[in-house]
């Protein structure tokens, strides 16, 4: 049988991995998908390094519409990012009845549902493995894997800078704006990483988990999200010392009166797998009804993983693409007429648990101020931990672990505790799972 032809928007770091993967496994994949699969053009802007990349035998342009245009290809790789040029080339890819790879969270978290709407009207598959923690088949598992299962939540490290950075800073206690340097300096981060230090890369890859996890749209305007920007590492050598390691965490829950979704540092108890994942690798735990708590681990980057990744769409595609549009597995796991609209809950009404650390008077009174307010809220405590002053100081480290309560309770709390004069700094609170 022919082979499919594939035609790459883009040959960065995982469009060149993606063509030399594609190269060295040839037989192996031919033999899953039952016929060859074949990079047959490529546009970039950079011509002349694209054509060192796959040689003379490919065709290399530098114009995607051209790619789009060629009645050959089957499937069009969107490897460029970003939610602008990238939205108005799978648009036309999806109108022109070409099925779609792409890697760019960004773009299907913000504007997912008016693709998935346009690919399904046009009867193309948009396959977005790839979008989220890279090398791990994490797409997969939540949309055909765990398929029998009521999904209760997920929780996942799924961007391996902050990830990399929160490792550094508890390793070394270094600052986050030494770590970050350095990570830059060593090339593991961006040249602007916002997207990435601000939360935001991880709440598009959640927004496009929980989609799939609980069949709702992808919403990621009314994600909750919060980085790690203003973290210090006195917080993560408190919450070690309390059995507990800090994370930026995308978390996603199903609870009776909506979907939560947020991203923003987290403790978690130092005994979790997921607490024990270092440096810049990935990893998502997910708990369901009949399976219980899963957990996903690799590599949420790089050349090759994200290469990994966009290939198993490109085999999937392959041996979809003949099967009546009906009967292949829904872009967002469920079929789009059978979508919840269980609302995302704002902030203030979700529930978890709570580190707060204050810096107050050394003086008698304090403790007893501080727990009277908590308990008035009815927020119960879980430990509590006191930095004996240093000689000379006349003030100290107070940090409390709560138990869970809705987070209105809390920011009530916070604002009373703030307004005794005996609190000496802005009050810090970090969330809590307990994952279990
Ligand atoms: N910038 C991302 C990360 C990788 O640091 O994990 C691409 O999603």
């Amino acid at each position: 049988m022919k082979p499919i032809q594939v035609g790459l928007l883009g040959i960065g770091t995982v469009g060149s991995g993606t063509y030399e993967v594609l190269q060295r496994n040839q037989e192996e994949i031919k033999r899953r998908a039952g016929r060859g699969i074949e990079v047959t053009m490529v546009a970039d802007l950079d011509v002349a390094r694209a054509k060192s990349i796959v040689g003379s035998h490919v065709q290399v342009v530098d114009d995607a519409r051209k790619v789009i245009a060629n009645p050959d290809i089957d499937i069009v790789v969107e490897l460029i990012g970003g939610y602008g040029i990238a939205k108005q080339l799978v648009l036309e890819a999806i109108e022109a009845g070409k099925h779609v790879v792409t890697a760019n969270k960004a773009l299907l978290a913000v504007h997912g549902t008016e693709i998935f709407a346009a690919a399904h009207k046009k009867g193309v598959m948009v396959a977005f493995e790839a979008a989220v923690a890279g090398g791990i088949p994490i797409i997969k598992a939540l949309r055909e894997g765990l398929t029998a299962n009521r999904i209760q939540w997920l929780a996942g490290i799924i961007n391996g800078t902050t990830n990399f950075i929160l490792s550094e800073m508890r390793d070394k206690g270094l600052t986050f704006d030494d770590v970050l340097k350095q990570a830059q300096a060593l090339g593991y981060a961006e040249a602007d990483p916002t997207f990435d230090i601000e939360g935001v890369d991880a709440a598009h890859k959640a927004t496009l988990m929980s989609a799939i996890a609980f069949g709702v749209p992808v919403q990621f305007d009314k994600a909750y999200v919060e980085g790690i920007t203003q973290l210090e590492s006195q917080d993560i050598k408190y919450a070690e010392q309390l059995g507990y390691r800090i994370k930026l965490l995308g978390i996603s829950k199903r609870t009776p009166a909506g979907i939560e979704l947020r991203v923003h540092p987290c403790l978690v108890p130092s005994k979790r797998l997921i607490a024990n994942v270092e440096g810049a690798m990935n990893a998502v735990m997910v708990h369901a009804d009949a399976v219980g708590t899963t957990l996903y681990y690799g590599k949420g980057a790089g050349s090759e993983p994200t290469a990994s990744a966009v290939i198993a769409d490109l085999v999937d595609i392959t041996r979809l693409h003949t099967a009546d549009p009906l009967n292949r597995v829904p872009h967002l796991a469920f079929q789009p007429d059978a979508m919840s609209d269980l609302p995302v809950l704002p902030m203030d009404q979700v529930v978890t648990s709570y580190y707060l650390r204050l810096r107050v008077a050394d003086q008698a009174g304090v403790l007893a101020k501080v727990t009277g307010i908590l308990a008035n809220a009815d927020i119960s405590i879980d430990a509590v931990l006191q930095r004996e002053a240093g000689e000379g100081e006349s003030h100290t480290d107070l940090i409390i672990l709560t138990h869970d309560c809705v987070e209105a309770k809390m920011n009530q709390a916070i604002a009373e505790m703030q307004k005794l004069t005996t609190v000496l700094a802005p009050i810090t609170r970090i969330r809590k799972e307990e994952l279990n």
